[in-house]
């Protein structure tokens, strides 16, 4: 039985990571998930799973290096799949240093952890061993040409503190892999949306905000480019790594759906529309009307378009769910965990909304 050691698993995709791979795998693993439980962790996330035999919680911040070496001292973990960070652009721009600290430093903690609990005489590693770091797309910075995309060897050009944190942290896994032959992975997926996400992104402040009759704020022009995927398509992408990656190799996830941020919000008001019963009281506020143009964000880029050619001629994977698909299982999700959404905007987020779209 292999035993994985996921970091953030209490954040979105970690979360939706540990039921897919609990629903694929059920006894035949043992998960332990380590968080910090930041603004952004979560266990309600994990309701479900969270009685399990096979899965173990425990509250660790990533940069607390005794706490880690710990859990690798106490368990012999096969694999590390390595998800927590701080993840909001935004937030990374009013206060970069955390990003640092989690990111950069707490990837390097990982590392060596791992490192120090596989490591053999010799200077090789245990047989069978790998760690897989979680990245993203925006380690490549900005494309402006429809047509280009980013591959695995783009060079990188980061250009938000969150980016620049996830560059280094890539670079330091890049680093061990060519210094000691340290056995990893890296992936790097573009953007995310499905359940259990946190309502500071894109997708459900969208639709939180229309539920509730409030403005939908559209940074600048709206019409910067993300590349959407399925959560689940991403899970999906991360076990096949595991498994089938080539150990030292990087590989681009992405969900070849290029949408501009303000098809994204029109979208998302016309499935709501659709969605909701007409007796329902809050389908009388949602309109075209409730979209607000507000100040862009500072150095905001402008486009990212993965090409996951690598990742589906060697692995065999490739994105399933079709955006308008993937929207209305969202859209349903948040319908059916009002309750959710309600404890997870409550207290810290007003404040954290009140400051973020203060005078936008
Ligand atoms: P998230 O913010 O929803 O979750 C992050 C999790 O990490 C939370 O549970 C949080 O409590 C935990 N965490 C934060 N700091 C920690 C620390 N110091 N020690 C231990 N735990 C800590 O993030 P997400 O959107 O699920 O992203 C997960 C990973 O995937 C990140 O590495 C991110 O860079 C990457 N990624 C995200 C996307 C996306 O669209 N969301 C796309 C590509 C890659
Ligand atoms: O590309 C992968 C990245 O996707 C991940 O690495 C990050 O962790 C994840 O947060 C996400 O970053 P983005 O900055 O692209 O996601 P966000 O949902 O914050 O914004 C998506 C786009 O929508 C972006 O162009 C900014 C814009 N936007 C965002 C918010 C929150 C708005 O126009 N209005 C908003 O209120």
């Amino acid at each position: 039985m292999k035993t994985y050691l996921v970091t953030g698993g209490a954040g979105f995709i970690g979360s939706n990571f540990i039921h897919y791979m609990f629903e694929k795998y059920d006894n035949d693993i043992r998960i332990i998930n380590v968080d910090a439980l930041t603004y952004a962790g979560n266990l309600e996330n994990l309701k479900g799973v969270d009685t399990r035999d096979n899965y173990t919680f425990v509250k660790a911040d990533i940069t607390d290096k005794d706490a880690i070496e710990k859990i690798f001292a106490e368990n012999d973990i096969d694999y590390v799949v390595h998800f927590a960070a701080e993840s909001h652009v935004d937030r990374s721009i009013k206060n970069p240093e955390v990003f640092v600290s989690t990111n950069v430093y707490g990837t390097a903690v990982m590392l060596n952890s791992a490192m120090k609990a596989w490591s053999l005489e010799d200077g090789t590693f245990r047989e069978g061993k790998k760690f897989l770091h979680v990245s993203t797309d925006e380690v490549y910075g900005s494309l402006s040409e429809p047509g280009t995309y980013f591959y695995e060897t783009t060079p990188y050009s980061p250009h938000s503190p969150y980016s620049a944190s996830k560059a280094s942290s890539d670079m330091l896994v890049k680093a061990y892999m060519d210094t000691y032959k340290f056995p990893a992975n890296i992936t790097n997926c573009s953007n995310n949306y499905g359940p259990y996400q946190f309502p500071e992104k894109l997708i459900p402040l969208v639709i939180n905000n229309a539920l509730n009759g409030k403005k939908l704020p559209v940074y600048g022009d709206g019409k910067n480019v993300r590349d959407w995927l399925y959560v689940r398509d991403h899970a999906k992408a991360i076990d096949m790594v595991i498994n089938k990656g080539r150990l030292f190799e990087t590989y681009n996830v992405g969900g070849h759906n290029e949408k501009q941020n303000i098809e994204i919000v029109t979208i998302i008001i016309d499935t709501l529309l659709e969605m909701l019963d007409d007796n329902d009281p809050r389908k009388a506020n949602i309109s075209r009307d409730l979209i607000t143009y507000v100040e862009d964000r500072k150095g905001h880029d402008r486009r990212y378009a993965i090409a996951p050619d690598k990742i589906k001629s060697e692995i065999g994977w490739e994105p399933e769910t079709m955006f308008a698909e993937g929207i209305k299982l969202t859209i349903k999700w948040y319908f059916e965990h009002e309750d959710w959404m309600k404890n997870v905007t409550s207290g810290d987020y007003q404040k954290y909304y009140e400051d973020m779209y203060a005078g936008k």
